[in-house]
């Protein structure tokens, strides 16, 4: 997934409008992942998933630091998401269909809290960034 010089700027600028929410709008992607595709909750099953949840919230903030960290590194996703690729591939096996679903549940919490920020140009540079994201975060799943 190339992200264009335009969609890098366009990421960038988005993800600072979105700052210090991010954790809130995980939580509500997780949530909206969590009740459309059920399935998906069996990975998080040693874990408390009721709406206010700490152990969510501990997670979504794990997880909005790690969008930060990729959004300030565009040039360099499979570099700064290694690890969370092993964790994700190796030790987690997650299936990478998943990936979509909370990219998908993302960018609809995205739009629907930063509905003038959420052109349709973002909407696709964000989109790319996602899949960006997803690409590394599944690439070593065997
Ligand atoms: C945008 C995609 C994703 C990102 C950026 C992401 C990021 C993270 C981060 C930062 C952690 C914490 C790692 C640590 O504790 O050091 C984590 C853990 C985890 N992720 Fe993901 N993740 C993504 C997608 C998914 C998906 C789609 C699933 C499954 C449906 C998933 C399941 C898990 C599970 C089960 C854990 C461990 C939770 C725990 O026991 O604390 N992740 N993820």
């Amino acid at each position: 997934m190339v992200l264009s010089p335009a969609d890098k700027s366009q990421v960038k600028a988005f993800w600072q409008k979105v700052g210090g929410n991010a954790a809130v709008y995980v939580t509500e992607a997780l949530e909206r992942m969590f009740a459309s595709f059920p399935s998906t909750k069996t990975y998080f099953s040693h874990m408390d998933l009721s709406h206010g949840s700490a152990q969510v919230w501990d997670h979504s903030k794990k997880v909005a630091v790690a969008l930060t960290v990729a959004a300030g590194h565009l040039d360099d996703l499979p570099g700064v998401l290694s690890a969370l690729s092993d964790l994700h591939a190796h030790k987690l096996r997650v299936d990478p269909v998943n990936f979509k679903f909370l990219g998908h549940y993302l960018l609809v919490t995205l739009a629907c809290h930063l509905p003038d920020d959420f052109t349709p140009a973002v909407h696709a540079s964000m989109d790319k960034f996602m899949a960006g994201v997803s690409t590394v975060l599944v690439s070593k799943y065997r």
